[in-house]
């Protein structure tokens, strides 16, 4: 059985879980980097600098993802699936990893505005959270549907020569709409389409900006 928690050991837990989403080395799985055998692609200056925005999206993308599950685990309830929710956050913090290492690799850097974007996630998670089970796990299953669109489109923007981010994003894909499923079997009820909508203005805000930045 597991130990009941205090709030206050809540508190260090989450702010430990955020510092290292933001700043340090999160916990990954055991998977290998998915691009691992491949060789560098060979890019031009400004075929890496759209990929490196493209790959800065994608990482603040998974400090979003990692916020969400953490604030939704502090409020939600979960009791047959918080398991395979807390293994899904760890195959996020796998998707942070191989963004970051991308990034390096292109000669550039993640983005300065994700303890931003983790602290309104996070509370955007709790929120969700509070709001019940059956919605909660609706807002993930919605929030891996748009990740995979969001993917999709990034896929056909990737030069054709970068095999190493293509890689990583394929992976990427295959992971998110497997927790899309997950959250759906269960239980996640259908968002009403405006919070699906305010979904998606807030995840293009977050882009727009990440891109650059
Ligand atoms: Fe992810
Ligand atoms: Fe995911």
């Amino acid at each position: 059985m597991k130990r009941h928690l205090t709030p206050l050991d809540n508190l260090v837990v989450n702010v430990d879980q955020a510092l290292r989403t933001v700043f340090g080395k999160p916990q990954v799985t055991e998977r290998p980097h998915p691009d691992a055998d491949l060789k560098q692609s060979e890019l031009s200056k400004e075929e890496a600098r759209h990929v490196a925005g493209l790959m800065r999206i994608n990482h603040a993308g998974e400090v979003c993802a990692q916020a969400l599950y953490q604030g939704q685990a502090l409020t939600a309830k979960l009791p047959n699936v918080r398991e395979k929710m807390e293994r899904a956050a760890q195959e996020e913090n796998d998707h942070l990893a191989w963004c970051e290492s991308r990034l390096k690799e292109l000669g550039d850097n993640t983005s300065h505005l994700n303890p931003f974007w983790y602290a309104g996630s996070f509370a955007i998670g709790a929120l969700a959270g509070l709001a019940g089970d059956k919605w909660s796990l609706g807002f993930v299953v919605e929030t891996e549907r748009q990740v995979v669109k969001h993917l999709d489109d990034h896929l056909q923007q990737l030069p054709p020569q970068d095999e190493k981010s293509r890689a990583v994003l394929e992976q990427m894909k295959e992971d998110e709409g497997r927790h899309a499923t997950l959250a759906l079997q269960a239980g996640g009820a259908e968002l009403p389409t405006p919070v699906k909508k305010l979904m998606q203005t807030m995840s293009k805000i977050m882009t727009r900006t990440t891109y650059h930045i």
